[in-house]
């Protein structure tokens, strides 16, 4: 990928990763991903915004190469992970005048994570300004988008801002800016339901931080740009701020067929009293997919057969993850189908204490379900439609 000239005397020399196929070794990327990075000129001092994934070193080398960059005054370093940060070292050597700019907080895990030599950080406080010579870097403290040490850039005279994993996307593509609205919806949905969910209350107390900032373009460390910021701005509010929608996520396996039997008797019934369903078989599920659904969800229901004298480990998966996405259900609720015993209900309970949730029942049958499981499961589906309705969310 060769460097992109963004606005005068600001370029793209980032790297695009096509083949990514799972990020954090857990959540599937379908559309790859991108680890941008941008390289600020100014009258007198050069900045380069977040580096790259480390695999990824020789691309932004390349482009600064290319660009004919000699010396870098500092590398501005929004958060210590290292698909912005692997590479910070072998830049800091490559340009040995270049300082690091970051949190305090970030000076810290820098040093602890890659071993950064102090003298070479300078840390900056909440709304400090760095002249560059007619580019004015301001740096707005943001912390857990997603971690303790994050911040943001804004460029005072450009009005763009650099906001690192914040308003990102998964998704690799040539396209400088979103071409296809519908496309990095989904992208940057999946990235908020793993990235920045778990951390929706924290972020709710930043969010006015950016009020009164003139923002023409929004530059992310993954994704495509945003040159129309009202798009992105309004999907993560509603993700931040909005209630939560008249629907049910419904992750089930079923090992002999009964379980499966009762997941699709509860969603009929579901449907029928107006819900909206999303019915993911862990068996061929993409995580990412279910995530997503969690994000405006006002229930869950687990479809959950009992193996080894207990809950299957698919659906102990997915439990775990719903626990640690931390998504603001309201209702739960446990069906599923056991031989002859086991602590299934005992073990998903356990395992979602994150879950702010009122359980709406447990419709366990043995093997086959019954008229009498039948008749539980209508009655939580009216149950369930009926909480929807008294919340607000129909
Ligand atoms: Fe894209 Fe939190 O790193």
């Amino acid at each position: 990928m060769k460097p992109r000239e963004i606005v005068p005397q600001i370029y793209y020399v980032g790297a695009i990763d096509w083949d990514r196929r799972l990020f954090d070794s857990l959540i599937p990327l379908p559309d790859g991903t991108s680890y941008n990075s941008y390289l600020i000129k100014g009258k007198e001092k050069t900045a380069l915004i977040d580096t790259v994934d480390p695999p990824m070193r020789q691309v932004l080398e390349d482009n600064l190469d290319e660009l004919g960059i000699k010396k870098i005054d500092y590398i501005v370093t929004h958060h210590a992970e290292q698909d912005h940060s692997g590479t910070l070292p072998y830049m800091l050597a490559k340009y040995p005048q270049a300082k690091v700019v970051c949190t305090p907080r970030c000076e810290e895990l820098i040093i602890e994570l890659l071993d950064v030599a102090k003298e070479r950080i300078i840390t900056v406080a909440d709304k400090e300004t760095l002249s560059l010579g007619g580019k004015t870097l301001e740096f707005i403290h943001f912390p857990w988008v997603h971690w303790p040490e994050t911040m943001l850039t804004y460029l005072q005279e450009d009005k763009i801002l650099f906001p690192c994993d914040f308003f990102g996307s998964h998704l690799a593509t040539s396209d400088s800016y979103v071409t296809d609205e519908g496309q990095v919806y989904e992208s940057s949905k999946r990235y908020f339901a793993e990235i920045m969910m778990p951390f929706r209350t924290n972020i709710r107390k930043s969010w006015e931080k950016l009020n009164g900032y003139d923002i023409k373009l929004i530059c992310p460390s993954h994704g495509p740009l945003h040159n129309r910021p009202e798009f992105i701005v309004g999907a993560y509010k509603e993700w931040i701020f909005g209630e939560p929608k008249n629907k049910v996520v419904l992750p089930y396996i079923s090992m002999h067929g009964s379980t499966k039997i009762m997941v699709d008797y509860l969603v009929r019934a579901l449907i029928d009293r107006g819900v909206t369903v999303k019915q993911f078989n862990l068996a061929v599920t993409d995580i990412g997919k279910l995530a997503m659904e969690l994000v405006d969800a006002a229930t869950i229901v687990l479809g959950v057969p009992t193996v080894l004298a207990g809950a299957h480990p698919h659906v102990a998966h997915a439990a775990f993850l719903a626990n640690a996405l931390r998504p603001e259900l309201k209702y739960a609720a446990i069906i599923g189908s056991y031989g002859w015993g086991g602590k299934t209900v005992e073990q998903i309970s356990a395992m979602i204490p994150n879950l702010k949730v009122e359980v709406l029942g447990t419709v366990l049958a043995k093997g086959l379900p019954k008229e009498e499981d039948y008749k539980a499961l209508d009655d939580l589906s009216e149950s369930i439609a009926g909480k929807h309705k008294d919340s607000g969310f129909v």
